[in-house]
């Protein structure tokens, strides 16, 4: 079954979509024809980059500016969503802490970091669905991370969220295959983008993909519905691993290449 073919007034949502990954996978679905719901907290940047994804595309690009980690505010968009014939939802806004429980991490920090990556995206994927399955079509984008593969220490509630999010997203793939729903997981190593700090801002350049080849990557995975999209073939490699080598193993890795001693 393919993609709904793109319908005025019926647009592709995009969460982080005012930079980084989203930005670029809002481009990629505008310049297939997909007028855009441009969704992040800040609301002068989504109107800089609906303006821009408008001029070089000709579709109509529209903003929601809200803070998804805000439950009553973000029930809104959820509302906005049921209503809506959403084609398209590429449920990709998150952040990454990092750091030790002894007196760095804030707790306050680490659940806003779940109730983004984690709740957020399950209540908009929740949200869009029901229509997605009642037309049998649609099309989900979940972004997890190759961090979610295994535990990764020093950035352990990031890890677990993208362990969520990879998991739901591979399951919801199968149980909706016959309903006419694409669903696919991005799961990228390193990203070329803000989000990256740390030690892992220092890794090769073999290892990083850009924003632009990964939402490339991303989109056509839908099209074709693949279960999981990684965007480079170091990605795909550090995927396998990541699956693969013994859990206690990778995890004491990542605690080394994180610092920790
Ligand atoms: N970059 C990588 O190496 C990498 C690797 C694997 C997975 N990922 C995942 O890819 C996704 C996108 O990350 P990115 O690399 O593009 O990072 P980014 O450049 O930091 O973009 C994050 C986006 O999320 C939005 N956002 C953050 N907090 C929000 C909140 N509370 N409510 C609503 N929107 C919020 C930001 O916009 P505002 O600031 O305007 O709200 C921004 O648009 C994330 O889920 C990340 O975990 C990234």
């Amino acid at each position: 079954m393919p993609l709904p073919p793109p319908t005025p007034g019926q647009p592709a949502v995009i969460t982080g979509a005012s930079q980084g990954i989203g930005k670029a996978i809002a481009f990629e679905l505008a310049a297939l024809g997909y007028p855009v719901l441009l969704v992040a907290r800040r609301g002068d940047v989504l109107t800089e980059v609906a303006a821009e994804i408008h001029r070089k595309h000709g579709v109509e690009a529209t903003t929601w500016p809200v803070d998804l980690t805000n439950r009553d505010d973000r029930q809104k968009l959820v509302e906005h969503l049921a209503d809506l014939d959403v084609p398209i939802l590429v449920s990709n806004a998150g952040f990454v802490t990092a750091g030790l429980w002894h007196g760095r991490l804030d707790p306050a920090q680490e659940r806003a970091e779940v109730e983004l990556n984690v709740v957020a995206s399950y209540d908009l994927v929740l949200a869009a669905l029901p229509k997605m399955l009642e037309r049998r079509s649609g099309g989900i984008i979940v972004t997890g991370s190759i961090a979610g593969n295994a535990p990764v220490p020093i950035t352990t509630t990031y890890s677990a969220t993208k362990a969520f999010l990879n998991t739901f997203a591979e399951g919801l793939h199968f149980d909706v295959q016959n309903r006419g729903v694409h669903v696919t997981l991005l799961a990228p190593g390193i990203v070329r983008t803000e989000l990256v700090s740390g030690p892992l801002a220092k890794s090769p350049a073999f290892l990083w993909a850009s924003a632009e080849q990964t939402a490339k990557a991303t989109v056509e995975g839908l099209r074709r519905n693949k279960l999981r999209v990684a965007p480079i073939a170091a990605h795909k490699i550090q995927s396998v691993l990541a699956n693969y080598l013994p859990r206690p193993l990778y995890a004491k890795a990542m605690y080394r290449f994180y610092g920790g001693r």
